[in-house]
């Protein structure tokens, strides 16, 4: 399916309070039927509930790698995160970035997911580039892709790092 892109993210919005709520940056839509092509806009740091974000996660399969039996774990992933990008389609969460930012050196990626019924649309695209400039330009954007994504992210453009290393959670 294709889509023309209308881009209304400002400056003014980035350098806005990192935590306000419900900017609309920007919205996908179809050319030429709107009844039948979906019209996805995308919000920055718009509430979510954790069962909305489990939803998502849910219909993404990211839910496998995550803790959504957990509704307070999921809540405090929520409640500390720094950046939330959202993809809307009629009033459905149909896509979600949750990243951890200084704002200025490093932002790291932990979630992204996009509904399997809207996937190959661009909307996981539209997401990390949304989160990166959100960050702000001085800011490397990190992530550890899940094993269904590895093949993923070099098609977006991201570049592979060698020297990664991490201690694993515990629980
Ligand atoms: C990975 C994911 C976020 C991609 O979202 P998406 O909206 O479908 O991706 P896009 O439409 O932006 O895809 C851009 C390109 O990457 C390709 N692509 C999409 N998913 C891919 C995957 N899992 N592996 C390899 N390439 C993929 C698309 O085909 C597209 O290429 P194209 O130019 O040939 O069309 C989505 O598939 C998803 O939620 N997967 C399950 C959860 C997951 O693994 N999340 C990542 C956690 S690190």
């Amino acid at each position: 399916m294709k889509f023309v892109q209308k881009y209304v993210f400002s400056e003014k919005m980035r350098l806005a309070q990192p935590r306000a709520h419900r900017v609309t940056v920007c919205s996908v839509r179809g050319p030429a039927n709107r009844d039948t092509t979906p019209m996805i806009t995308y919000e920055t740091n718009r509430p979510l509930t954790a069962l909305d974000f489990i939803g998502v996660l849910n219909r993404s399969t990211l839910g496998e790698r995550r803790p959504v039996h957990d509704v307070t774990r999921i809540q405090t992933m929520l409640d500390h995160a720094d950046l939330l990008v959202t993809a809307w389609c009629h009033g459905l969460l149909v896509g979600v970035s949750r990243a951890l930012t200084d704002y200025s050196f490093c932002c790291y990626l932990s979630d992204l997911a996009v509904d399997e019924g809207y996937q190959h649309r661009g909307i996981g695209k539209r997401l990390v580039e949304l989160t990166h400039e959100m960050a702000g330009p001085q800011t490397t954007l990190i992530l550890l892709a899940a094993p269904k994504a590895v093949g993923y992210y070099p098609k977006i453009g991201m570049q592979r790092h060698e020297a990664c290393y991490t201690f694993d959670r515990t629980e």
